[in-house]
């Protein structure tokens, strides 16, 4: 299982600095499931388009993106990797362009209230990736038991000069009834499937390397350590914004060396990730160090956060 799991399962990090290039090249199709849930679909993508095909689930969840490769690992597939990860974002910045065969998406959370409206997978540039990462004919197929929204996916991705439109279907016979179809479908909602083309091949390209290797510690002299210790329980709520870059510092947890994880949430054209800092206090520096376990992307609003936390502790008296 752990051998499965080390293979199958990649943090978006993992996928975007390290994977994507020999992994797509072993292939000689792909395809992609945004937020898999539970993995059923995942599975039996798996098990249906032959080892030739590489099978790729994108899921925000953690813990569903586990549970789904566990599930994988009894089929013992070499063909699918679960990516931890926003869907857009990977898409975005680290899939290749002209690469990609279909694009799924079943039943994702509509996030019916305008106010939310920004949550919703397809919004914004999400037309931009799709159309760059899918090969020539190759489509997108949105199945939601809400018909406003697939409507209003139909009349975003219908602007993108480079996808045409092919069918909008009620109640389609689904090739496999997920857990949420499931669930719609009992409480006798009808279901919607969206299917749209790209209609230009595309030479498949790598996107632009992103700041992956970026530094992501920095050192600071320290004159009194007790006193800066005092001093960064002030980081808690601070906040700041450089353009479409946002970070704000949540909460302090101090160890018993006195040594303190600052919990941080950052925001790259909403693209949201949430890790920690960690400051490591000795008798003459602070190191301020992204702390690795959750794997973020080294993304510029990290950098900023970093050069914010520095900028504190050496402009404050
Ligand atoms: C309502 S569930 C549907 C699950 C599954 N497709 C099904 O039909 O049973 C929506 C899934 O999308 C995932 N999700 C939401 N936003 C996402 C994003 N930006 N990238 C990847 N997954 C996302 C959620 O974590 C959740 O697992």
């Amino acid at each position: 299982m752990y051998e499965y799991l080390k293979k199958a399962f990649l943090t978006s990090r993992q996928f975007c600095e390290e994977s994507v290039g020999p992994l797509f090249d072993a292939f000689s199709e792909r395809v992609v499931e945004i937020g898999f849930g539970n993995g059923d679909f995942l599975s039996y993508l798996t098990e249906t388009r032959g080892e030739k095909t590489l099978i790729l689930g994108l899921e925000v969840s953690a813990v569903c993106a586990l549970k789904a490769t566990k599930r994988l690992a009894s089929l013992d597939s070499g063909n699918v990797r679960v990516i931890l990860g926003d869907a857009r974002y990977v898409l975005e910045k680290c899939v290749p362009s002209g690469s990609i065969s279909t694009i799924y998406m079943n039943f994702p959370c509509p996030w019916p209230k305008n106010r939310h409206s920004t949550r919703r997978v397809t919004h914004g540039r999400f037309s931009g990736s799709l159309s760059r990462v899918l090969k020539g004919g190759g489509e997108f197929r949105l199945v939601t038991d809400e018909e406003w929204y697939a409507q209003e996916v139909r009349e975003g991705l219908s602007a993108n000069p480079l996808l045409d439109y092919v069918s909008f279907e009620v109640d389609p016979v689904l090739e496999l009834t997920t857990k949420y179809a499931s669930k719609w479908k009992a409480m006798g909602k009808s279901s919607y499937r969206l299917t749209m083309k790209k209609n230009r091949e595309d030479r498949e390209t790598h996107p632009e390397k992103m700041e992956g290797k970026m530094a992501m510690h920095c050192k600071l002299p320290l004159a009194e350590p007790a006193e800066s210790r005092k001093q960064a329980e002030g980081l808690v709520g601070r906040k700041g914004a450089q353009g479409a870059f946002h970070w704000a510092f949540k909460s302090l947890y101090w160890s018993s060396e006195g040594n303190a994880l600052l919990k941080t949430i950052t925001s790259d054209e909403g693209f949201e990730q949430t890790f920690f800092f960690r400051l490591v206090f000795t008798e003459t520096e602070l190191l301020i160090k992204l702390e690795d376990a959750g794997a973020p992307l080294h993304t510029p609003s990290i950098r900023l956060a970093m050069d914010s936390i520095a900028g504190y502790f050496t402009e404050k008296p």
